[in-house]
């Protein structure tokens, strides 16, 4: 079986090639082509047609998005291209070819009012540009009549890329004292284990059988704000860096984020049996990683 993985140079596209790479996660009979931007833009229609086409690709991993949340509040239509367009084309050719989609999304997709986690049925409300592109695209994917899996997560990292634990562990380098929100409430994802998470999904012969979208919710276990979240880097790293709690209010940004963006896993794991690591455990990890790279 032929299966696409595209944005493969990003956090989550590179943690999926390293474990079919090194890891006991290849399966015999499944040939991965792993795509970077350059080598198969998927905004581009017709190339992305061919080649699925040519390369008879049975299940598309659509790891590739704009990232950029603050960026994209300026930059709308490139956000709008990558996040709804491109996977608007990725569902078309998927319907066309028999291709299975499993595209991840993103818990910026709600407005954060919940006090309890979000389940994936919960009403949508993004307040920005890129939780609603991401939000279109979900939509055009589900429009589309392909089938597949949605996968929501939040608040990613990896040893890959750039992100909020290399940022602060460049910060704490660089500085003594340095303010972190304390008012959004959220649970990292370590793109590790989200990508094992994805590996699940395709091993399992539901996502060929199913012949509809499904969304599940993916994140790290336990609960944090970003303050928690870099306490923990500068302990963990013992960086002697001062973090101190800041309100939103005080770090204003061009765009809004959730107060609140916990997800519930439940459905997730009681559908693949996964078992998720807590935040904690799996920075640890990662920041071993990062240490021997
Ligand atoms: N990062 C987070 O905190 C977070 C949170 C929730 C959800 N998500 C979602 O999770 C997914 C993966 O995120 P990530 O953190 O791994 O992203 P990332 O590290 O920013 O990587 C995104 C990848 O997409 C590629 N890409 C951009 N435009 C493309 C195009 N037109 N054609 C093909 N590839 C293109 C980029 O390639 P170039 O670098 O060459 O442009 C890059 O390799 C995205 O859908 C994102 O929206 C991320």
């Amino acid at each position: 079986m032929n299966i696409l993985v595209t944005g493969s140079s990003g956090q989550v596209g590179s943690e999926i090639k390293y474990l079919i790479q090194n890891s006991k996660f290849k399966i015999q009979n499944f040939n991965y082509h792993f795509t970077t931007s350059k080598e198969l833009d998927i905004t581009k229609h017709q190339n992305v047609y061919k080649y699925s086409k040519a390369n008879d690709i049975k299940v598309i991993i659509n790891t590739a998005g704009y990232t950029a949340v603050d960026k994209a509040q300026e930059d709308k239509e490139l956000a709008n291209d990558i996040n709804h367009l491109a996977v608007k084309n990725l569902s078309q050719i998927s319907k066309r070819l028999d291709i299975k989609l499993i595209h991840i999304s993103t818990d910026y997709v709600f407005d954060g009012k919940n006090f309890v986690p979000y389940t994936e049925d919960d009403e949508t409300n993004p307040q920005s540009i890129y939780g609603q592109t991401k939000l279109d695209g979900e939509n055009a994917f589900i429009d589309s009549g392909a089938s597949g899996v949605i996968v929501r997560t939040s608040w990613v990292y990896s040893s890959y890329g750039n992100n909020f634990v290399k940022t602060m562990l460049r910060l704490g380098d660089e500085k003594e004292e340095l303010g972190v929100i304390s008012d959004q409430i959220g649970t990292p994802t370590y793109a590790k284990d989200l990508a094992i998470a994805i590996l699940r999904i395709l091993n399992d012969e539901c996502l060929i059988l199913n012949d509809k979208v499904e969304i599940y919710n993916f994140s790290n276990e336990g609960v944090a704000s970003w303050y928690d979240f870099a306490k923990e880097i500068m302990y963990m790293a013992k960086i002697d860096c001062d973090i101190k709690p800041i309100e939103t209010k005080d770090y204003p940004t061009p765009a809004n984020r959730p107060h609140y963006s916990l997800l519930n896993k439940r459905k997730i794991k009681e559908k693949f049996g996964i078992m998720i690591p807590n935040w904690k455990d799996s920075l640890d990890e990662c920041l071993k990683t990062i240490g021997e790279r």
